[in-house]
This record gives structure tokens, sequence and C-alpha cells, in this order.
């Protein structure tokens, strides 16, 4: 999808602007014509030179540097793009797109690009969170700018969190499935269940499991990435959400039903892959739960069945369901799509090293009515959405799609 693609790299001044040079060099190889753009701070943690070599074409940092008398360069760069992806994005960087500020050579192309932009944010998980950041990324996600979330790992200050810059692989990924897909899911209503719920037993203890929400988060990124309008009911999880998305934060599997067919009728596409408890306490006592004898019985009931109410009461809606199987995974998962009235059941054995809960890949079997669609290998959870997201949009009616 990248062959002859002219996209301009903007690398600003963090410490993974050294990656910068790892996702050059593999949009190089995979056919693009790359203009890189650094900024002055970029400079100070890697070489002109060496994104001069990889992307065999001059590195541009000064506005008033113009070498060439014909075209001004800021201008010319901006109009000749067909996509701007900023790896990593600063803070600062952030903070100056959102606000219009044109004051060096990244800055200036931008504000004059009226090609589609992509950010990588990288920084410090308390810069990442803060109020000012986050209400910067939600003016640029308003704006349809997108976004490739920064992973969770160790960070260079020393925090073990989130605000790694995603792997260059990945980056190139949305970068390939945005030329390949970018909008084919434009105007569409996704919403996206994710992460587990937690029943109450008590004001200090709660029945859940392991789900982290990175699949569904995953998924609700990569939605937004095709042009979606994405809802994100989050269950239990640690992550911040994709920027651009809407979330509405829930914790019981109840508060999880009520939020997700509140907004139900307005959906196009419904992708539950929160892990939702199957039981709950009968009785939730208002008090801790005091010691008393050998054993303690808990009373437990069923939950309602989100996915199978859902499915009882689609329209138009295209309806896919998770399954998280140890066993006969086929029979257990097509039992599901029927019993639930699913267009898809992803099916990820849970059993296996690499799949399910969370790690930040997943290896899934997808079906529909007449049997397995697609068998996806181990891959990262992101590539796992992608691809779900392009199945769905094949099937999806409106689309030309023939549904379930
Ligand atoms: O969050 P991660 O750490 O990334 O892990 C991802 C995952 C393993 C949670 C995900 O890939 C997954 O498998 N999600 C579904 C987990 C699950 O609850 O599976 P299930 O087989 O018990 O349920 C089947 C389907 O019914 C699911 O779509 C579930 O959301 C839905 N369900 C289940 C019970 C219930 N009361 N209401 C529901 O809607």
């Amino acid at each position: 999808m990248l062959k002859g693609k002219s996209i301009i790299l903007g690398i600003t001044g963090g410490i993974a602007a050294y990656k910068g040079a790892a996702l050059c060099s593999k949009l190089v190889q995979a056919g693009a014509v790359v203009h890189v753009i650094m900024t002055e701070s970029a400079t100070k943690f890697i070489t002109p030179l060496t994104l001069q070599t990889l992307s065999r074409n001059p590195v541009y940092i000064d506005t008033f540097d113009e070498r060439d008398p014909a075209v001004v360069s800021h201008i010319h760069l901006a109009d000749h793009a067909d996509l701007i992806v900023i790896a990593p994005a600063t803070a600062n960087a952030i903070a100056k797109l959102a606000g219009g500020h044109a004051d060096d050579m990244l800055s200036t192309t931008l504000l004059a690009a009226t090609c589609p932009i992509l950010i990588a944010p990288a920084m410090n998980v308390h810069m990442y969170e803060h109020p000012a950041v986050v209400n910067n990324l939600e003016l640029l996600a308003s704006r349809g700018v997108m976004f490739v979330e920064p992973g969770t790992g160790q960070l260079a200050c020393g925090y073990v969190a989130k605000g790694r810059l995603a792997e260059p692989e990945d980056i190139v990924m949305a970068i390939d499935s945005w030329f390949g897909k970018g909008g084919k899911l434009k105007g569409k209503q996704v919403l996206v269940t994710a992460g587990g719920t937690m029943e109450r037993l008590d004001p200090v203890r709660y029945l859940t499991n392991d789900s982290s929400g990175k699949m569904g988060f995953a998924i609700a990124e990569a939605a937004r990435l095709m042009g979606a309008d994405v809802t994100l009911v989050a269950g239990r999880t640690s992550l911040a959400p994709p920027a651009g998305v809407k979330v509405i934060r829930v914790s019981s599997a109840q508060q999880m039903l009520e939020a997700v067919t509140s907004v139900y009728d307005d959906m196009d596409i419904v992708v539950k892959s929160a892990a939702v408890a199957d039981y709950r306490a009968v009785n939730v006592s208002d008090q801790k739960i005091k010691k008393s004898g050998e054993k303690l019985v808990l009373e437990l009931e069923r939950t309602t069945d989100i996915l199978e109410t859902l499915g009882q009461r689609k329209k138009h809606q295209f309806l896919v369901g998770f399954a998280a199987e140890t066993e006969q995974i086929e029979h257990y998962a097509m039992d599901k799509l029927r019993r639930k009235h699913c267009d898809l059941i992803v099916a990820n054995d849970v059993s296996k090293d690499g799949a399910g809960f969370n790690g930040d890949t997943n290896i899934v079997q997808v079906f529909a009515s007449e049997g397995l669609v697609e068998s996806m290998p181990l891959l990262s959870k992101r590539e796992v959405a992608s691809r779900l997201l392009e199945l769905i949009a094949a099937r999806l009616p409106s689309l030309g799609g023939r549904g379930e």
C-alpha cells in the first residue's frame, strides 16, 4: 500500500527519536518516498545524517534554510505529501499543533498541510495523562488527526507505564492500513466493549477476571483509524483510552448492559471483546464481610448475557462476539455464534501461550454462520484488531457485504 506514497516523517525531541530511524527505514523499504523534518531538539537525540542516509532525501530542520529558490520548502512539502506522520510526537509538538503554532519547519509544514496527519505520541506517563495533553489530543482527534497509541513498558525516565513510542512495525502497519482502508468505516458508528467486569462482594472485595482491555482498546483504535465514530464501553482496565474515542466507564456486568443497550440502536457495528462476569453475588454486603468459621460459601446468580440480549434485539447492527475457550474451540464458538445471533465470533484459545488475556498478542479463529472464515496466527493485538475490522468491513451489508 505504501509504494510511491509521499510521506513526511516528523521527528520531535524525545528519547524515542532514535526509533524514528527504524520507522524511516521501514517506510522506505515498503516503497514510500520519505521526507524527514526534524525539530532542533530531535537533532540532540539522533543525527540528521542518519535520517538523510535512510530516507535518501535531504532532512529539513530550519524553515529559513531554503535550498531550492524555485519553491518555498514547507509549502512545497505540505502540498506534495499524501500523509504526515509525527513519531515520536512530544507533548510540546502536540500542543503546538493543537494551538496552531508555526515557529519551526515542522509546525509550519503541519499548518500548511491539507493531507491526513497521524501522530504517535511518546512521553512520560504523567505528561501523557496531564489534562493539558489529554485536551490537546482530544482537540486534534476532533479535527480528524489519527493516532497510534503509545505502548506500556519501561520508559526512559525509569517508570514502567504507558508512554513508550509504539513499535515502528505497528506504526507502519497503521500507516499501511490507513492507505489500504482509510475511511472504509467513515460515518459508521462502532461500539466496542473492553476489559473485565467487577462484581462486588463487599466494600473491599470483588470478583473479576484477567482481562486487561488490550484487545478491545486495539479494536477501538483500529476502528478509529478506519474513520469510524467509536464508543468504547470499558470495564476494569488500567489503560488510557485511544484518543478520539468516546469512553463510557463501567464496573459491573449490569452497568455494562445498561451502557451498551443505551447506545445500541444508533450503532452499525458492535464488537464485544469484554470479559463479562457470568455470575454475581446474590447479596452484596454493605459492610466488610468478617472472618467466621473455616469456610465461606458465596451464593451467586447469573448476570444477564449482554451479547445474547443484543442478538435478540438486533435490527441493522453487525454483531461480533468473542469466545474465550480452552477446549473444543470450534464447537463452543459456533454454539455462541448461533445462540447469540452474532455475525462473527472471534475465538481465542486462552490456554495457548501468547493468546487471550493480558498479553500484547493473540491467536484467533474467526467464525461466521458458514464456519471458519479466518485463522490468524500469533499476532499483535493491534494486527488482530486491524484484520478483524477488515473482515467486518468486507461483510457489512451497507458496504456491499453479505452480513450474517
Ligand atoms: O482484555 P485482554 O487482556 O486483551 O484479553 C482479551 C480477551 C481474552 C478478554 C478477549 O480476547 C476475549 O476473549 N473476550 C471475551 C471473553 C469472554 O467473556 O468470553 P466468553 O466466551 O465468556 O463470552 C462470550 C461472549 O459473550 C463475549 O463476547 C462476551 O463479551 C459476551 N458475554 C459474556 C457473558 C455475559 N454475561 N455477557 C456477555 O456479553
